[in-house]
């Protein structure tokens, strides 16, 4: 039986929605508020979840703290406080959605964790809005 550990998250920062191929009123329709010249924020809430045996010896599946440090490291002081359009390389020409952000996430905590944990994440953009990027989907 495998156990599912979580730890879960928060930063802000700002972004625009835009497709630099589409005119400026395509993409004020299509993206709405989003697409404001202004950029706009959000408070993100990010969930990573860890699926794995219980080690015999530590009684652990994950060293929490562990997890704990590398969000904080890879992902909290990379994205938090930033304009994602403007500071963020990965979104240099990514558009910064909900989904893309999510993607950009995942790769980067996928690097740090062993192939021996199943890797699931959510990410919140707002209450309601939430994207998910399970492995075992
Ligand atoms: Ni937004």
């Amino acid at each position: 039986m495998k156990v599912k550990i979580s730890r879960r998250a928060t930063f802000n920062a700002a972004h625009r929605l835009h497709n630099k191929n589409w005119s400026e009123e395509k993409n004020k329709l299509f993206f709405g508020k989003c697409n404001n010249p202004h950029y706009h924020g959000h408070n993100y809430t990010l969930i990573v979840s860890v699926l794995g045996d219980i080690n015999e010896d530590s009684g652990y599946v994950i060293d929490i703290s562990y997890l704990k440090k590398i969000i904080e490291d890879k992902i909290i002081d990379y994205l938090d406080h930033k304009n994602l359009n403007l500071e963020v390389v990965e979104f240099q020409e990514l558009n910064p959605t909900l989904e893309n952000i999510i993607k950009v996430i995942y790769d980067k905590l996928r690097k740090e964790l062993s192939n021996e944990f199943t890797l699931s994440i959510i990410l919140y953009e707002t209450e309601n809005n939430f994207a998910e990027i399970n492995e075992t989907v």
